[in-house]
C-alpha cells in the first residue's frame, strides 16, 4: 500500500513522527512524505526531523508564508502534481492547518482516498482559520481518526460516524514513547539560562497575535503574575511583539525549541500558559495545570478539576488562574492507550 503523508507545520511533524515510525515498520506499506514548506525556519522544521528521526521528506514544496489563499493555493497545485505522479492508495493529513486543507482538497479531487488524523475537533468558532480547515477536511475525508470521545460525538452529530474510528491521540503516544527522555535527567535537552522556577508560556494563535487588545491584555496579565515566565516565541509572535509592545520584566523570551527540549520545559514548569492546541494536551499528559488563553478549547477532556482553565485574554482571569491552587485530583484517561498510531495503521490497511 502506498501512502502519501502530508505535513507542513510544527505540530504536524510531531504527530507524523509517531505515525510514520509505525507505518514504516510494516513491509506492506510504502510511505512517501510530502512537506509543504509552510514552516521552514531551522527551529520550526528541521529540528523536529532531526530530533524525532523523521525520514527526510521525499518532496518539499517550499511554499513558505503568505495569505491564506496564497499559501493554500500554492500548496494545492504542488500537492496535486505529487499525487498525480505518485498515484498513492491513500493520502494522510494531520490536524487543522492550511497544509491539512490543501492536502485534503487535492487528494479528494483526484479521487484518492483521504484519511484525517485528529479528526472531529471543534471549537465552534468559525473565526478561527483552523475550524474551517478541520470542518472541510472532515467533510470530504474517507476515514476519520478521532483522538477523543468528544471528537467522536462531534463527528456523529455531523452524520460522519460510519467513517469514524476512535484511535486515541498520537501526541499521547509520543509523550509515552519519549517519556524516558522527558522524565529522565539527561542535560542534553535542558534549556540553559532560564530561571529555576517559572511558568511556561506560548502564544501564536491569530485570535491573539492579530488583535492588539488581546496581546496587550495578555502582556499586562503576565506583568501581574508573581513568577518568572519563559516564552519560547513563535516567529509570528516575535514579529508582532517587535512593533509597539512593552515586554514585562518577568518574561524571558527564548527562540522556539525542539520537541524534547519543550517537553522538558513543560515538565519543569510550575504551570503552562498557552493558546496552543498541542501544548494544552502535553501539559495534561505531564500533569501540569494549563491556562488556555483562548475563548474556548477543543480539548474538553482536559478541563475537569481545573487541570485546564480557559481564560481568553482577560488579565484578571489569567492572573487568578496563575495564582490558583495546583489540582490534586487524579486525571481521567481519554486520549487512548498510547497505541493510536498502530490503530491508524490497522484501519488504513482496510482501504
Ligand atoms: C500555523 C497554523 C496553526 C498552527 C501553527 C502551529 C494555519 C492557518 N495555521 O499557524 O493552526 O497552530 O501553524 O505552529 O495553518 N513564520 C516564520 N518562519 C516559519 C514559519 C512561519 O517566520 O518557519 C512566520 C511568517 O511571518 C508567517 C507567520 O509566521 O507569516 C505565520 O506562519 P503560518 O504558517 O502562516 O501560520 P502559523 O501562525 O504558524
Ligand atoms: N513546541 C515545540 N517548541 C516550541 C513550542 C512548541 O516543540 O518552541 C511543540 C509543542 O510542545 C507541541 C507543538 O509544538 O508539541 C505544538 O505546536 P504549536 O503550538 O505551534 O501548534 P498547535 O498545536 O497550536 O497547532
Amino acid at each position: 500500500m502506498k501512502i502519501v503523508s502530508i505535513v507542513g507545520a510544527r505540530p504536524q511533524f510531531i504527530k507524523a513522527a509517531t505515525v510514520s515510525r509505525v507505518l514504516r515498520a510494516n513491509d506492506a506499506i510504502h510511505e512517501i512524505l510530502l512537506h509543504t514548506g509552510q514552516h521552514y525556519d531551522e527551529n520550526m522544521s528541521d529540528v523536529f526531523f532531526r530530533e524525532l528521526n523523521i525520514p527526510l521528506p521525499d518532496y518539499n514544496l517550499e511554499v513558505g508564508s503568505g495569505s491564506h489563499a496564497e499559501q493554500t493555493g500554492l500548496m494545492l497545485k504542488g500537492i496535486e502534481d505529487v499525487l498525480i505522479r505518485e498515484k498513492p492508495d491513500c493520502t494522510l493529513v494531520y490536524g487543522d492547518t492550511n497544509s491539512t486543507l490543501a492536502g485534503a482538497l487535492a487528494s479528494t479531487k483526484l479521487h484518492i482516498p483521504l484519511a484525517h488524523v485528529e479528526a472531529g475537533l471543534r471549537s465552534f468558532n468559525r473565526a478561527m482559520p483552523e475550524e474551517i480547515n478541520r470542518m472541510v477536511t472532515d467533510r470530504i475525508a474517507d476515514m476519520l481518526f478521532a483522538p477523543t470521545q468528544t471528537a467522536i460525538e462531534n463527528l456523529t452529530h455531523e452524520g460522519l460516524s460510519d467513517i469514524t474510528w476512535f484511535t486515541g491521540d498520537v501526541m499521547f503516544d509520543s509523550v509515552l514513547y519519549y517519556q524516558d527522555w522527558i522524565l529522565g535527567n539527561p542535560d542534553k535537552y535542558k534549556t540553559p539560562g532560564i530561571p529555576s522556577k517559572y511558568l511556561l508560556a506560548t502564544i501564536h494563535r491569530a485570535e491573539n497575535t492579530d488583535h492588539p487588545e488581546n496581546m496587550k491584555n495578555i502582556l499586562h496579565a503576565f506583568s501581574m503574575i508573581s513568577h518568572e515566565i519563559v516564552l519560547p516565541i513563535h516567529p509570528r509572535t516575535r514579529k508582532i511583539l517587535q512593533s509597539s509592545y512593552t515586554i514585562p520584566g518577568n518574561v524571558h523570551i527564548i527562540d522556539p525549541v525542539g520537541y524534547l527540549q519543550m517537553m522538558k520545559l513543560t515538565r519543569d514548569a510550575i504551570k503552562v500558559l498557552t493558546d496552543s492546541g498541542g501544548l494544552q494536551k502535553e501539559a495534561y499528559f505531564l500533569k501540569k495545570q494549563c491556562i488556555t488563553m483562548r475563548t474556548e478549547t477543543e480539548w474538553i477532556e482536559t478541563l475537569h478539576d481545573n487541570w485546564n482553565i480557559v481564560t481568553g485574554s482577560d488579565p484578571v482571569l489569567i492572573e487568578n488562574a496563575a495564582n490558583s491552587d495546583i489540582p490534586k485530583a487524579l486525571q481521567h484517561p481519554g486520549f487512548g492507550d498510547g497505541k493510536s498510531a498502530a490503530i491508524i495503521m490497522e484501519k488504513l490497511l482496510l482501504l
